[in-house]
């Protein structure tokens, strides 16, 4: 059932945690199908509702910095540094694992994905449940992701115990995933908190493929949030075909022709509203019945890599 996410339902919510159910609720980011991170029971439903492959390891969400670093071992000063910045918000920290945490959630590797989610509403709901919160994306494998319930809905139907209503999430692509290498950040998934920013406290960016992180975040396989129909990226102003068959996700302004349907992501050519209408948009054309979705490349830098990431993959 999807209930709004007031106190009282957020108190069901936590307790159905607790006895090992599934609950989807709203991050900042996008909606996560939670379960409670250290009961590996709980983990593998999360794992089968979404259809996701088990070598595929899951984000652990805490309610606060000082609760989400006891679930690393070990800590580099680069890191806190970051922990300290940014959380909570949209970045996922990737260390050494403490020992409590289950294999299923790290899908055997010695490593665990962490973040402090900025969404009060998550934080309540992880308080709550007095434990880490493990959640993916609330999609199925390979879908777009959620950034309403109901998304979730169109996608998982009943299969969450509940499903927790917080309206639209404000960020809109998933969070920022890093990892250190020798004390220096190594991206491995650009999100909702831009690059730039960890740069600037940590220095430059050590390019993945060079720390031999291998595999990455193993979920960022190359065809991944996709929507139904065939994504096309396309320049500004290219020629597309026009007509029923074909939508069109534009930039910053609606384009010339007839289109099954038609978004605009930031009319004053802002990234982090292009960001965090994305998978809206996504999810409408969608709908649209339209076989080509055609999309329009963003700026990569800010928000924009996130954005142009996702898209690459959907176009995969
Ligand atoms: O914003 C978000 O991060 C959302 C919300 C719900 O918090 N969650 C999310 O989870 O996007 P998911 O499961 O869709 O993506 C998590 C990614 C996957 O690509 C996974 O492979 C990667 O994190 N990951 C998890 N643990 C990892 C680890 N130990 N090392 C490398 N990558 C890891
Ligand atoms: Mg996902």
């Amino acid at each position: 059932m999807t209930e709004r996410a007031t106190p009282a339902a957020i108190k069901k919510a936590s307790a159905i945690l607790r006895r090992g159910g599934v609950v989807a609720f709203p991050t900042e980011t996008v909606y996560g199908l939670g379960a409670d991170g250290l009961d590996p029971a709980a983990c593998a439903r999360v794992f089968e509702m979404k259809g996701r492959p088990r070598f595929d390891p899951l984000i652990l969400h805490e309610s606060s910095p000082a609760r989400a670093r006891r679930l690393f071992a070990r800590v580099p000063a680069a890191a806190r540094r970051l922990m300290d910045a940014f959380w909570p918000g949209p970045l996922t920290i990737v260390l050494p694992k403490a020992a409590r945490v289950p294999d299923i959630v790290t899908a055997g590797l010695k490593t665990v994905a962490v973040r402090v989610p900025a969404n009060a509403q998550a934080r309540a709901l992880i308080k709550a449940a007095g434990r880490p919160v493990a959640a993916p994306s609330a999609n199925r494998f390979g879908r777009l992701s959620p950034t309403t319930a109901a998304h979730v809905k169109k996608q998982l139907g009943g299969a969450p115990d509940m499903i927790l209503d917080g309206g639209k999430t404000s960020v809109g692509v998933e969070s920022t995933i890093v990892t250190f290498s020798g004390g220096r950040p190594v991206l491995l998934r650009p999100g909702g908190l831009p690059l730039e920013e960890i740069e600037r406290l940590c220095g430059p960016a050590v390019p993945a493929a060079k720390a031999g992180k291998k595999p990455l975040a193993p979920g960022c396989l190359k065809k991944h949030y996709a929507p139904g129909a065939r994504l096309k990226l396309v320049d500004r102003g290219a020629k597309v075909k026009t007509g029923r068959a074909f939508a069109y996700l534009a930039f910053d302004r609606k384009p010339a022709g007839k289109f099954a349907a038609t978004a605009v992501l930031s009319q004053t050519g802002d990234l982090r509203e292009a960001a965090a209408n994305l998978f809206g948009a996504l999810h409408r054309l969608e709908l649209s019945g339209a076989r080509v979705i055609y999309a329009e490349r963003v700026p990569p830098h800010g928000l924009g890599r996130a954005i142009m990431d996702r898209l690459r993959r959907a176009a995969a």
